[in-house]
């Protein structure tokens, strides 16, 4: 890759691996903000600047596997992005910042704040292209004020970009450089996205193997699994006979019960009419409902089915909350409090805490299916 080629770029690039500071990308799907990064990657070496490069793309990541956040340091010279280490990744746990966008910002957040600590000339953020509708301007104004770039770099064919500057024309911060989207950058259909994530993802775990996760050592976030006490096998025998539904495990969290259903179980019920099915979310059927609220006196917050965590995304953070790597539940055992993850993170004793993601992906890497906020 050679900046020659990208003529309506040039300038711009070498200015601002002279000016340095945090450079953030913005632009819609398939504008060139990968190739510019590359391009200011490339020119930052060539003066010797050091420099960060923070890969926030979490659908069309190019240095850490989808649904992270990474940060990788420039020190030699790199055959294209994807074959820069990371020093460091953040989860998010989506392919789309849409689907996770708290745990989003956090980890775009916390990789800016590790870069900034390192004190480099350069930090280059390169960005996922959802920039349209009230999403993406949320999304893209938030991201802005977080990281508080001193140069913006907007890549658009028409202006699209422009709602989320409003209300930023008299800032003196960012300096924003508006570029237009040379003709030989190409688009990708959603199938050549989709393909390029899975294969990503098999990458990832191409070195990857079953390992044990003791529930009783490690914290599981993003869901109401663990946020309880496990209901004691009496309280379960009682649950199970007011429902009529056999309950695999329970939590009590408060005042509230938390449900894990075999999932033949759960959709037996459903065709008995025992469970209902409210937008995605499975609700009792009222009576039962009653029932259960005056044998044992609690009221059910959430049932989800085992199935639905097979093949779950998750993210294995250790005793300070850093990311060690990503993992897929291939098997929950509550009653033997374990979990079987696989997984190329290789201390698996290190792992403290199991965040859950927004994903089933094979090990294969191909994405089967969303995980609803509210089946968790
Ligand atoms: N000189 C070139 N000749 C041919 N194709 C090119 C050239 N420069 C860039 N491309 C291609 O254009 C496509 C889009 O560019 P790029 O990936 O940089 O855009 P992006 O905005 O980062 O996309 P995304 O939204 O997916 O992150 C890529 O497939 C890239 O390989
Ligand atoms: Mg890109």
């Amino acid at each position: 890759m050679d900046l020659a080629e990208y003529a309506e770029w040039r300038q711009t690039v070498m200015d601002l691996v002279e000016s340095g500071g945090l450079v953030m990308l913005m632009g819609a799907p398939d504008t060139g903000k990968t190739t510019l990064t590359t391009l200011l990657l490339l020119q930052a070496l060539q003066t010797g600047a050091r420099t960060i490069l923070i890969d926030a793309d979490v659908g069309q990541s190019e240095m850490g596997p989808p649904s992270t956040v990474s940060l990788g340091l420039l020190s030699e010279p790199f055959e294209g992005i994807a074959s820069i280490r990371p020093a460091a990744a953040a989860f998010v746990g989506a392919t789309s910042p849409a689907f996770r966008t708290i745990e989003h910002l956090v980890a775009v957040h916390q990789m800016a704040c590790h870069a900034r600590q390192q004190k480099p000339q350069l930090i280059v953020v390169d960005t996922s292209g959802l920039v349209l509708g009230t999403v993406g301007l949320r999304l893209k104004r938030a991201k802005i004020d977080l990281l508080q770039p001193d140069q913006l770099i907007i890549l658009q064919r028409s202006g699209e970009c422009e709602p989320i500057m409003v209300g930023r024309q008299y800032a003196s911060l960012p300096v924003t450089h508006r570029l237009p989207v040379p003709a030989c950058i190409k688009t990708k259909s959603n199938g050549l996205r989709a393909s390029r994530r899975a294969m990503r993802f098999a990458h990832y775990f191409r070195e990857a193997e079953m390992r044990t996760v003791e529930l009783n050592r490690v914290d599981i976030l993003g869901s109401w699994l663990g946020r309880g006490r496990p209901a004691p096998p009496a309280a379960l025998t009682q649950i199970s006979r007011a429902l009529r539904i056999t309950v695999e495990y329970a939590e009590i969290i408060g005042q509230r019960l938390g449900l894990l259903l075999r999932t033949r179980e759960m959709a037996n019920a459903e065709k008995e009419g025992k469970l209902i099915d409210r937008n995605g979310a499975m609700i009792i059927h009222p009576p039962l409902k009653d029932e259960l609220m005056q044998q044992c006196g609690l009221e059910i917050f959430r049932i989800t089915p085992v199935g639905r965590l097979q093949h779950a995304l998750v993210g294995l953070l250790d005793r300070e909350g850093s990311f060690l790597g990503l993992g897929l539940i291939e098997s929950l055992d509550f009653r033997a409090r374990r979990a079987g993850i696989f997984t190329p993170v290789k201390g698996i004793g290190a792992v403290c805490s199991m965040q859950i993601g927004a994903h089933r992906i094979r090990p294969d890497g191909v994405e089967i299916g969303l995980i609803e906020r509210n089946e968790l």
